[in-house]
């Protein structure tokens, strides 16, 4: 950027689970490195001119009116983007059964290079309109593909964990990593890749991703925590606990472990850095592990409940009460839709589902904690809140503009609505048309 992003109007965000704060009249000024360099709350429009003149600060302001306002991007902590294409296929198959008749088929398309940049490209456009700045991606198997994913989200300018899917086992044989070691060596030119295109890690960082501990053998998980060892800037991401169906393998499996927390410990998984999707099945003892080796958890409530997961609430009021990090995730293609809009409604209702089933222990979530989960807490999820996740002098810009009067579906906005209820209306059920733009670091991405 050349010149500065500037913005006058109401911005919104969660700098925790219980509270959205509501700034109106606020000055943003965004640095030409997509910082916010200037964060100004209560002032008056007709002063921006003067303070902007006194600031050196070059490009015209944009004056955001009444049902406008700007939040954080969304973080999307789980998600499969060769599963974009087979968005809702598969309904109410468990875990396995779906991976093996839906999925993997799917998957094992992205072999070819030109089908992988058609299908990623439209992927992360896809992810874009839909406010997702910053996402976790699970790749398929096949380092090429993945390095033309991360290539793409460089180019389309969103922030992104990228990851090569390791799977060694329990795959058909058209869709396997031939050895333990090619996927090892597969995983590492990834990583490189990454860090070529990349090198200051300005937008991607590679992630470990074993699929889960069915597809890998011990040997695998151990390299992989050695590569995770050897670069503690690496995140990594696996699914945790998802169904019966799962859990009831691993366990057949590793016979050695007694739960999935002290496996994928014992193979150096476990760490600040470790994004667990779904959890859905916990124990008390699984719960301190988490807790004590700080990982985050991305809640999936669309697939958890609709493909593959448990079909199960699972215990998200918990891992708040906790204190565990925690962020939501699509889960797109298990989950059919890859909004976190739809995210944070299906959060809302598996957690009520979860109040009942708790007999009333587990209370719901409210609309300020479900906006909590899709940005800081995603963020924190990542390890991303020292850059994005909320509004401060410092940090990257990453937002969305939105605007609740465009047409579409949303609640309509009365004359003397307060802007909590705007917000409210739009949260429940605005759509990617309420979203004029989007930025990631300063840059607008929405195409
Ligand atoms: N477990 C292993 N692979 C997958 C996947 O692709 N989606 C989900 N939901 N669970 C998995
Ligand atoms: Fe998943």
């Amino acid at each position: 950027m050349d010149q500065n992003l500037i913005f006058h109007g109401t911005v919104i965000h969660s700098r925790n689970p219980a509270e959205i704060s509501i700034f109106k009249n606020t000055l943003l000024i965004i640095s030409t490195d997509g910082r916010i360099s200037t964060l100004r709350k209560d002032t008056n429009k007709s002063l921006v001119p003067t303070i902007l003149a006194g600031l050196k600060a070059s490009g015209e302001p944009t004056y955001l009116d009444r049902g406008h306002f700007i939040i954080p991007g969304f973080i999307d902590t789980h998600n499969h983007a060769p599963q974009w294409a087979q968005r809702g296929l598969g309904q109410s198959m468990h875990i396995l059964d779906w991976l093996d008749e839906v999925t993997f088929p799917n998957e094992a398309r992205f072999r070819d290079p030109d089908y992988a940049r058609r299908i990623y490209s439209s992927c992360i456009e896809g992810f874009l309109k839909q406010g997702i700045t910053t996402a976790s991606y699970y790749g398929s198997m096949h380092a090429e593909a993945t390095r033309i994913l991360a290539d793409l989200c460089l180019e389309k300018g969103q922030r992104a964990f990228v990851g090569k899917c390791n799977m060694s086992r329990n795959s058909p044989d058209y869709y396997r990593d031939a050895t333990v070691q090619s996927s090892l060596q597969d995983t590492r030119d990834c990583i490189d890749h990454i860090r070529n295109i990349d090198p200051e890690s300005t937008l991607l960082k590679h992630v470990l991703t074993p699929r889960f501990a069915i597809a890998c053998e011990a040997e695998l998980l151990r390299g992989l925590g050695d590569i995770a060892n050897e670069n503690p800037d690496l995140p990594i991401q696996t699914h945790f606990n998802e169904a019966e169906q799962e859990i009831n393998l691993t366990k057949t499996l590793f016979s050695q472990f007694e739960n999935e927390a002290d496996l994928y410990e014992h193979y150096g998984l476990l760490t600040r850095r470790s994004i667990l999707a779904h959890c859905c099945f916990m124990t008390e003892y699984e719960m301190g592990r988490l807790k004590e080796l700080d990982c985050g958890v991305s809640h999936c409530p669309i697939s958890n409940m609709t493909v593959g997961g448990g079909f199960m609430a699972s215990p998200i009021r918990d891992f708040l009460r906790r204190g565990i990090k925690v962020g939501l995730g699509t889960d797109s293609g298990g989950g059919f839709s890859s909004s976190i809009l739809d995210a944070m409604r299906q959060a809302l209702i598996a957690s009520n589902a979860r109040e009942v089933m708790s007999k009333g222990k587990d209370k719901g979530l409210s609309i300020a904690e479900v906006f909590y989960l899709a940005t800081l807490g995603g963020a924190r999820v990542c390890c991303l809140d020292d850059k994005i996740g909320s509004f401060e002098e410092g940090k990257e810009f990453d937002a969305l503009v939105i605007n609740t009067a465009s047409s579409g579906i949303m609640t309509m906005v009365e004359d003397d609505d307060p802007i909590r209820t705007i917000f409210d209306k739009f949260i429940m059920t605005g759509d990617d048309r309420n979203i004029e733009k989007v930025y990631v670091r300063g840059r607008s991405v929405k195409s």
